[in-house]
């Protein structure tokens, strides 16, 4: 064979090889260098952006968390063994309640005394159901405590009073000198107990009223004035944002609240932001038989959070460049179509590696902005949306949105390591997303753990970390990952997507090198 024939038969070869891999990603992994700043650390993650939401929606509260005392399913005063026992090995820090949109309908005097006395309520929001308010202010205050959770109450603004807000905060957090004192411990509760998280209604644009920026800056303030603290308690007050782009509603609150200097400063401790990942809401798909394509843009849209926290918060910079205001994205999560047969109102979805995914996505966005995103709820807490815990009677199971949860604890009131990554992207028909994202954090006994996410279903990605500011010797880790994108957990196949040991990170000179597995969450502790 002559030399130009041993060319061309290397020139074909190689080409081949070259159209092979282009074709099929999936042979070659992506590359990425990651700087983490472990001398500039300043700001807390605080815990509560890891916090959860339960409405009176569907499964969620009847069936997912109460019970009632009487139920053979094993329980402790009505409320669920298996569930809160879940809930405490992810700390949970704070549970969002009753709603949504339902708290704008619900009078919590209906909700207390004897529980065969409660008048009945009709769930005007989620599926016209009749519900008999056995799940009230005490039952959730308990669920709060076996849990380990701090309260987080949405008042009704929309078809409620200023005094029956008022009323309610006495009920809870005042010790004596007024009826409602007295009335909570003539329903069995001696001491008042403590409420922080306090919000002023819920999407007041909308459901909690259809109110302009204008009307409810007025409400807010006039609410707000009129909620006291009792005692040591002390109450952060959060005022309800509009639609998620709207940086004009987020304007008008904060300026209102700057103009009121003396009166309503102070009164407002957090600002509320509500973002569901939906690219089409008549059309919203599947929770787990999709596409790469839909797979594509449901993370595309999950990483719009990031945008949405950088531009509403540059609006609160201008009122309060010191950031004393928190934001508070009380609601966030993926919204598909319901499983088949369920009822529509009722918003039970299954969940999948897609979840866990953006999950990571929205933990680690928030977890960077740590300086201003103060709490974070996702929706919701059992059978409903992006559910870290589905039930079906007796049986309760895990999602792939609860091992993220679990696996990032460690990030909880940590010291944000700020991290930078470069490298290739994750492209799909012409379009393009970030191959990876992270956040980095330093824990009170002085390890390091970075949460890495790698986007692209279909390559490895190989990520090579600098330090500054550090050199751990040792390097350990877990991983969530499966070989389908679509897989998930169900009641007969519970544990199909389940945190494994992860081996395939090294220490390197001041820092690490790690190969992520396509379409996994990765969180290392280094030490
Ligand atoms: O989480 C479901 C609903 O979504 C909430 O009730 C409402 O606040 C939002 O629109």
């Amino acid at each position: 064979m002559n030399s130009h024939v041993l060319r061309c038969i290397a020139v074909f070869f190689l080409t081949a090889g070259l159209l092979i891999a282009a074709e099929d990603p999936g042979k070659t992994a992506s590359s990425h260098t990651l700087t983490i700043h472990a001398d500039r650390g300043t700001h807390t993650i605080s815990r509560h952006i890891y916090g959860h939401f339960a409405e009176h929606l569907g499964g969620c509260i009847y069936g997912g968390v109460w019970v009632g005392p009487e139920s053979s399913i094993p329980n402790t005063r009505g409320i669920r063994n298996d569930v809160t026992a879940a809930l405490r090995k992810i700390k949970v820090p704070n549970i969002r309640w009753p709603g949504g949109c339902f708290a704008d309908d619900y009078h919590w005097k209906d909700g207390i005394g004897p529980r065969e006395q409660r008048p009945p309520l009709i769930n005007t929001s989620w599926g016209v159901v009749v519900e008999n308010n056995h799940f009230g202010t005490h039952e959730f205050m308990d669920f709060c405590e076996q849990v380990g959770a701090e309260p987080f109450i949405c008042g009704n603004i929309g078809s409620g009073t200023v005094k029956e807000m008022a009323e309610w905060v006495q009920y809870l957090t005042s010790d004596h000198g007024n009826a409602m004192a007295e009335l909570r411990k003539k329903n069995g509760r001696e001491k008042p107990w403590k409420v922080k998280y306090w919000a002023i209604g819920n999407e007041t644009w909308g459901c909690g009223g259809i109110m302009s920026a204008d009307h409810y800056a007025n409400e807010f303030a006039r609410y707000s004035f009129f909620l006291k603290n009792y005692g040591d308690n002390s109450l952060y007050k959060i005022a309800s944002g509009g639609l998620p782009q709207d940086y004009v509603w987020t304007e008008t609150i904060m300026e209102k609240w700057s103009r009121t200097d003396g009166w309503l400063q102070g009164f407002l401790g957090g600002f509320s932001l509500h973002f569901y990942a939906v690219t089409d809401w008549g059309k919203k798909g599947s929770a787990t038989k999709f596409t790469e394509n839909e797979w594509f843009t449901g993370i595309s849209k999950a990483l719009e959070m990031d945008q949405l926290v950088v531009r509403h918060s540059a609006v609160m910079d201008k009122y309060d460049p010191q950031k004393k205001i928190g934001l508070i994205v009380d609601e966030w999560g993926n919204w598909y179509d319901v499983e088949p047969g369920t009822n529509s109102a009722f918003l039970y979805q299954q969940n999948s590696l897609r979840d866990a995914v953006t999950t990571a996505i929205n933990l680690n966005i928030f977890n960077n902005r740590a300086e201003r995103v103060k709490v974070a709820n996702i929706a919701q807490l059992v059978n409903v949306l992006q559910a870290p815990i589905l039930t079906d009677t007796e049986k309760m199971i895990l999602t792939p949105t609860y091992h993220v949860f679990e696996m990032y604890t460690v990030h909880h009131d940590a010291t944000l390591l700020p991290a930078e990554i470069k490298g290739e992207e994750y492209s799909f028909g012409g379009r393009k997303l970030p191959g990876v994202t992270v956040s980095a954090s330093r824990d009170q006994a002085g390890a390091i753990h970075v949460s890495l996410c790698n986007l692209d279903p279909n390559r490895p990605a190989t990520v090579s970390a600098q330090f500054r500011g550090a050199s751990p010797k040792t390097v350990s880790g877990r991983v969530l990952t499966a070989s389908e994108m679509t897989a998930h957990n169900t009641f007969a196949n519970p544990n199909a997507v389940t945190p494994q040991r992860f081996t395939d990170a090294r220490i390197a000179k001041d820092g690490f090198s790690v190969t992520l597995p396509p379409k996994s969450v990765v969180v290392l502790q280094l030490k």
